[in-house]
């Protein structure tokens, strides 16, 4: 049993983010068992850690992201979705054929994610197998929890990714053997987004997803350009999800539909039916100028919205400052669309945090049961006023850096 003391903030719901000053919280077998302001007689043995009024807050997800385009973080931020993939994304992917490279890039990439306090994600790796297999040891040899797919294109890209598509499934039904019985690291079908796949590819997938019953993550209405080319790539398409509920791509979940910025209601409609989530990458989404997300509408029509990263149409890891950043995105939107409403902090940081319980079970908030995946946070308050700690946390989210993070737990363990 350990006990720690501070600060502690955490999403109960979507619109109800809870603060509790000075108080503890006491965590039994890497699981918070309570909080409490004064602490209980029961407990008067146990020694207390504490963290003075530095704020503890639970650990990030992030929901939308690519581990092998690390190497291009902050680069070509100047361009527009498709130059972007074709000039630098593209050829980038490229050079995970080479295992060494992979390896390499695959552990800066997980360090430096948990170095920004994320602990849950869903991560693209490439077409090559033997680097995604690199990919997903990685997670799992940090005990970090995660979806990972081994991408598939059989169209529409460069000669040197593209696939034939029995190759892709074969390539896809070995990863998913290689990986299926990995305790925290899952392996998550990853057709890139419709542009590059035949409806043959994705029909195929819709087979390996009945009988592996896994997931998918992909790119959804992600641009105006995309929109348009999903329904000149499928015939009788009416909207990007329904090519993926066509081909039995929805049957089982997690559902991840990175972007969803144009969405049609049918696209709002097979989403929710199959209890997706949609995923708010900000700074990616407006780095290729793909677009807004309609946040505050989506939200009203009952859609489960999470962050992403999106590294590296995103250019940091750093979840915190995509709550930041999708709030101001929110107030964009409504500037230019009266019926997008603004979103507030409470709702952005429980995106970021308590909504990933969708995907991975009992984490990003500190109820009694939830996993002590934890960041203590701190250096954030200055002389000039004495701020709460929601607003600490807020300040974290828009000003912060790695540095601000003191401490991290993954199920109760120091890392
Ligand atoms: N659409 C297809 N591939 C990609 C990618 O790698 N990143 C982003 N942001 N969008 C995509
Ligand atoms: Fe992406």
């Amino acid at each position: 049993m350990k006990i720690y003391h501070g600060s502690i903030v955490y999403s109960k719901g979507i619109k109800n983010l809870v603060e509790y000053k000075g108080s503890y919280i006491v965590v039994q077998d890497g699981i918070v068992e309570g909080i409490y302001e004064t602490l209980p007689e029961r407990y008067s043995n146990v020694e207390i850690i504490d963290f003075g009024r530095d704020v503890i807050i639970p650990a990030f997800t992030d929901l939308h992201t690519h581990a092998p385009q690390y190497p291009n973080r902050g680069l070509a931020m100047d361009e527009m979705l498709v130059n972007w993939l074709d000039k630098y994304t593209f050829p980038l992917e490229e050079k995970y054929k080479d295992e060494s490279f992979a390896s390499d890039v695959y552990d800066a990439f997980a360090d430096d994610m948990i170095a920004h306090g994320t602990m849950h994600a869903v991560v693209f790796g490439t077409i090559h197998n033997k680097a995604t297999d690199i990919l997903i040891k990685a997670f799992e040899k940090r005990g970090i929890m995660s979806y990972v797919g081994k991408v598939n294109m059989d169209k529409n890209c460069p000669d040197y990714l593209l696939e034939n598509t029995e190759e892709s499934i074969d390539k896809t039904e070995l990863f998913l053997q290689n990986h299926i019985d990995n305790k925290y690291s899952k392996p998550i079908l990853t057709p890139r987004f419709a542009p590059t796949c035949s409806f043959e590819l994705l029909t195929k997938l819709g087979k390996l997803m009945a009988k592996y019953k896994v997931g998918i993550q992909t790119h959804i209405v992600e641009s105006l350009w995309e929109k348009e080319e999903a329904k000149k790539c499928f015939e009788g398409c009416r909207c990007d999800m329904q090519i993926y509920e066509d081909a039995g791509l929805l049957e089982y979940g997690p559902t991840i539909a990175a972007h969803f910025i144009y969405p049609s209601q049918e696209d709002i409609d097979i989403l929710k039916k199959h209890n997706g989530i949609a995923v708010q990458c900000a700074d990616a989404t407006t780095n290729v100028i793909a677009g807004i997300m309609p946040t505050g509408l989506l939200l009203d029509d009952g859609v489960k919205i999470g962050v992403g990263s999106d590294l590296s149409a995103g250019q940091s890891l750093g979840i915190y400052s995509q709550i930041a950043s999708a709030i101001r995105l929110s107030k964009i939107k409504s500037l230019y669309e009266k019926e997008n409403r603004v979103i507030s902090f409470a709702e952005a940081f429980y995106l970021g945090t308590k909504q990933g319980e969708v995907i991975f079970g009992k984490v990003g908030s500190f109820e009694k049961g939830y996993y002590f995946d934890a960041l203590v946070i701190g250096g954030l308050e200055d002389k000039y006023q004495e701020l709460k700690p929601v607003e600490v946390v807020e300040r974290f989210c828009y000003a912060g850096e790695t540095k601000n993070i003191k401490h991290k737990f993954l199920r109760g363990k120091e890392i």
